[in-house]
């Protein structure tokens, strides 16, 4: 998977790219992160990649040129590719508000949703990011992601060259660098190979819709604080058992909103009925 990322701030990327399971994927070559300075395209003798706003007001916009010319000189002039529209299957939305899904640049030849590069900008307007959004975008070979900085971005490279938007949360950072970061860490993790287990993003918290089950490891006994039992028997039935209840448990408990999409069975749903008459009784 290809990510180039583009960002006036690009001394922030190395060390966390350069740390444990990013730097190893990049080094079997199941990522390639590539980090590019909008500055080296800004086209005046000073470099200034800002201005005042129009109209004006307080802050610095981001301006269109520079960017413009980053991420076309990278992934190739606006409309030289094919621009086919994303597939109306998968839900682009966390918050259920509809967004435009075109352009996307597409290389020719590869017309498929999946072979795509969407042009994500990062910014605290943009659909909030989760698992599932994780889960659509490794379906891409190529990611390229703009890091928003300043007060905002002029409105024509949303309008005009950007596919998608992305934000964090809501609350609002200095720039896009960290949820560029995070977008990128959270992504390469469900790339085969990339975690050492290979079923190791399958009982996340959240892929499987519900909080993960509580984990312990040696000592058996800490302080006098043991460890569950059950843990300890050596029944594989029964600690799955366990770990799914824990599972229901907390969530029930700490993300109520998780359960009403989570995939639930019978038994699940038995069990939650349990958990909920427990929490009447006390
Ligand atoms: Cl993507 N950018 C900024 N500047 N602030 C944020 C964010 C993004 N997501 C949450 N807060």
């Amino acid at each position: 998977m290809e990510f180039d990322v583009f960002s006036l701030l690009p001394e922030v990327f190395p060390p966390y790219l350069n740390s444990s399971i990013l730097h190893r994927a990049r080094q079997r070559g199941l990522i390639d992160v590539r980090i590019h300075n909008i500055r080296d395209w800004a086209a005046d003798k000073h470099h200034v990649t800002d201005d005042e706003p129009y109209g004006g007001g307080g802050g610095m916009v981001m301006k269109v040129e520079p960017v413009f010319a980053a991420v076309e000189s990278v992934l190739g002039p606006f409309g030289s590719g094919e621009d086919v529209p994303f597939g109306d299957d998968v839900d682009r939305t966390s918050t259920g508000s509809a967004r435009r899904l075109t352009p996307s640049r597409c290389p020719a030849g590869r017309a498929t949703p999946e072979a795509c590069c969407p042009v994500i900008l990062l910014t605290p307007q943009g659909r909030v990011f989760s698992q599932k959004i994780a889960m659509e975008l490794v379906r891409h070979p190529r990611l390229a992601l703009i890091c928003g900085r300043y007060e905002g971005v002029d409105e024509r490279i949303r309008e005009h060259l950007v596919t998608d938007e992305i934000s964090i949360g809501d609350y609002v950072l200095t720039g896009g660098e960290l949820p560029a970061l995070i977008l990128i860490d959270a992504i390469s993790r469900l790339i085969p190979g990339v975690l050492g287990d290979p079923d190791g993003a399958m009982d996340d918290s959240h892929a499987t819709g519900l909080l993960e089950y509580p984990h312990y490891t040696r000592p058996p006994e800490y302080r006098g604080w043991g460890v569950p039992e059950i843990l300890l028997s050596g029944d594989h039935a029964k600690i799955e058992k366990w770990r799914r209840e824990q599972s229901l448990r907390r969530t029930f408990k700490r993300r109520l909103d998780l359960l009403e999409s989570a995939p639930l069975s019978e038994t699940d749903r038995k069990v939650l009925k349990e958990i909920q008459e427990e929490g009447e009784d006390s």
